[in-house]
């Protein structure tokens, strides 16, 4: 969604905004705009709707200057255009922000009533009028400090923010502030940056700070000092971001997508790296600030979390209740927050999420702590919101996703959801066998997931041929349902085909009365004592005329009651669930280069949905 990247120092911060808010493009956007204090401190703002190149073309050589800032905007407020696009400009004043004025039409109103014209429909060009009234001293010379302007503007705001904010009558500083919607400082040699994403720094440096919710920082091109909305000076750490330039780059792949499947091998062993104990035939995972008697303590896990998120929970419910004999389930995140939920005494909350910047994640693990609940989180992004407000948990170290579909992040949240099932499950009552067994288990999968990237070129087939039907089915039992519900999930995301996931029991409850020649169903059959039954389901679907793909781990078991059959290494049966999920992600991918699409961008789709 929404990106937000600024500069202040000696260069001429164009190439730089727009290097950085073409490194902003795969949250999604809609429009782009910069603005830039020229070099006679005139205001130059040049936004459009369309793509970053266009902007970049559209750009004159000879508007340069600095300080400035960019802005990839995903409409909320006011359609996509021109005029909705940011920077908003009033006078000298220019802002750009991410998130959302809640009181905008009462300080609209206000602002009307005092003679203010507003030239598009965001709520967003309100600030530019409120931090021009704030830095305007009547009969006063010179405007008021910049940061001072912005702070008085911020008291009359109820909403989230990510802001910065540049006066071309103060061409040494520039102000950020954040609230609810990140901000980054990004620490160069005698000059800063400031952005939403780390995406965007990566090229000019990894030293960074993350503001916290109420700070306001004025970077000036040798330094920065932070502050409350009440004036307190405030202390930052400087943080090393582990991404380099390099992570964010397609890397001889023709998409982000097919890069980011093929390092799960690398990325799995990475999430294992130094987290299993051979001695006591368990799992450490540092970050969870559970010690044992908390850990034993637990009665009920409840994992939360948006789209692939609360589907790599859903399986990784299934690995703590299967290993760790804790009751556990999944629950989207958005719902979750709505439903006024009961936090129980010895309930474990878990919130998922790659960018750790989800709204409606971040709400719910907000709404868990404010009734007294204990949340941890699962989450990629270091130094992300939520992984900021948790108690607790445990980080991906996946890298950057950069597709907006989740394919690496998938396969490592429920490998870190394995670990914590084997760390639960060793301190109730997993016996130290099992517990070898799932540890040895956990360490042949980067290698047989590297195996099942050799099948490429014939899943590329069937995908081919199965992207001409109108849409499939997906089923799984147990095991198999999250498989079916995530590989359903991949597929409409970016094939736009129609995909259905059903548990394979359920088949004969409703569905049963839409198959037939026309609508293909893939089955996620892992190799355990379900098999017989779910060869039963092939074989109602079969008896209908449906076609059968049948993704497990034997084709004689397949036998006769499958079309075609993708043979997937076996694992430890609690595991295998994992492996199978990597096919699923080859056939949506192929399927939709074979259909034309858009597979990094998805059409209606961002990659972190930082609204309700
Ligand atoms: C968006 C994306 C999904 C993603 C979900 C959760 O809806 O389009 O692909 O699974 O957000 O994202 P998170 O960053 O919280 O894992």
């Amino acid at each position: 969604m929404c990106g937000i990247v600024a500069y202040i120092g000696g260069r001429d911060s164009v190439p730089i905004l727009l290097e950085g808010l073409a490194r902003l493009e795969y949250r999604g956007y809609d429009s782009a705009g910069l603005a830039v204090v020229g070099r006679s401190g005139d205001l130059r703002v040049r936004k459009a709707k369309g793509r970053v190149s266009e902007l970049a073309a559209d750009v004159p050589a000879r508007l340069k200057g600095s300080p400035g800032i960019g802005h990839t905007r995903w409409a909320t407020h006011g359609e996509p255009s021109d005029d909705n696009a940011h920077p908003h400009a009033y006078g000298p004043i220019a802002i750009v922000h991410n998130g959302i004025i809640e009181n905008a039409e009462e300080l609209r109103s206000g602002l009307l009533a005092g003679g203010a014209t507003f030239t598009s429909q965001t709520d967003s060009e309100i600030f530019a009028h409120l931090i021009a009234a704030a830095a305007d001293r009547d009969g006063v010379d010179g405007p008021r400090d910049l940061e001072e302007a912005v702070r008085i503007a911020l008291q009359s705001v109820v909403g989230t923010y990510g802001l910065a904010v540049l006066d071309a009558r103060s061409p040494d500083r520039l102000v950020v502030a954040r609230n609810g919607s990140p901000v980054l400082v990004g620490i160069g040699d005698k000059e800063m940056f400031a952005a939403s994403d780390v995406a965007a720094l990566v090229r000019y440096t990894r030293q960074v700070v993350h503001l916290d919710d109420g700070e306001i920082a004025t970077l000036r091109a040798d330094g920065f000092r932070t502050t409350t909305l009440d004036a307190r000076r405030t202390t930052k750490q400087a943080a090393v971001i582990e991404a380099d330039a390099a992570s964010y780059d397609a890397d001889g792949h023709a998409h982000f997508m097919h890069k980011e499947i093929h390092e799960q091998p690398g990325v799995i062993e990475r999430v294992l790296r130094g987290r299993l104990d051979e001695r006591f035939n368990t799992a450490h995972l540092g970050g969870l600030n559970l010690d044992p008697r908390e850990a034993r303590g637990i009665r009920r896990v409840k994992i939360l979390g948006c789209g692939s998120a609360y589907y790599s929970g859903v399986l990784g419910a299934q690995l703590i209740e299967e290993l760790a004999r804790v009751p556990a389930d999944a629950e989207p995140a958005s719902e979750f927050r709505y439903r006024s939920p009961v936090i129980e005494e010895g309930t474990l909350y878990i919130g998922v999420s790659q960018s750790g910047e989800t709204y409606d994640t971040l709400a719910a693990v907000q709404e868990v702590k404010r009734k007294g609940g204990r949340v941890l989180g699962v989450v990629n992004t270091v130094g992300s919101t939520i992984a900021r407000e948790v108690d607790g948990g445990v980080y991906l170290h996946a890298g950057p996703e950069v597709s907006v579909t989740s394919t690496k992040t998938f396969t490592a949240t429920a490998t870190v959801f394995a670990l914590l099932a084997l760390h639960l499950g060793r301190i109730h009552d997993l016996s130290p066998a099992d517990g070898r067994r799932i540890a040895s288990g956990l360490r042949r999968l980067p290698g047989q997931i590297a195996e099942i990237l050799t099948m490429e070129a014939e899943i590329a087939g069937l995908a081919k041929d199965l992207a001409q039907y109108p849409g499939m089915f997906f089923v799984g039992r147990v095991r198999g349902w999250p498989v079916a519900r995530e590989g359903a999930q991949k597929l409409k995301e970016i094939s736009y085909l129609h995909a259905e996931a059903y548990p394979a029991s359920e088949l004969k409850h409703g569905p049963l009365a839409l198959v037939g020649p026309g609508l293909p169903t893939v089955a996620t059959v892992p190799d355990d004592e379900l098999v017989e039954k779910n060869l039963s389901t092939l074989g109602e679907i079969r008896a209908r005329q449906g076609r059968v793909l049948f993704v497990g781990h034997s084709a004689a078991a397949a036998g006769q009651l499958a079309d075609n059959v993708l043979v997937v290494p076996k694992n430890e049966p609690e595991l295998d669930p994992i492996l199978l999920s990597v096919p699923l992600q080859l056939l949506a991918y192929h399927a939709a280069v074979e259909l034309g699409n858009d597979v990094d961008r998805p059409r209606n789709l961002a990659k972190s949905v930082t609204v309700e």
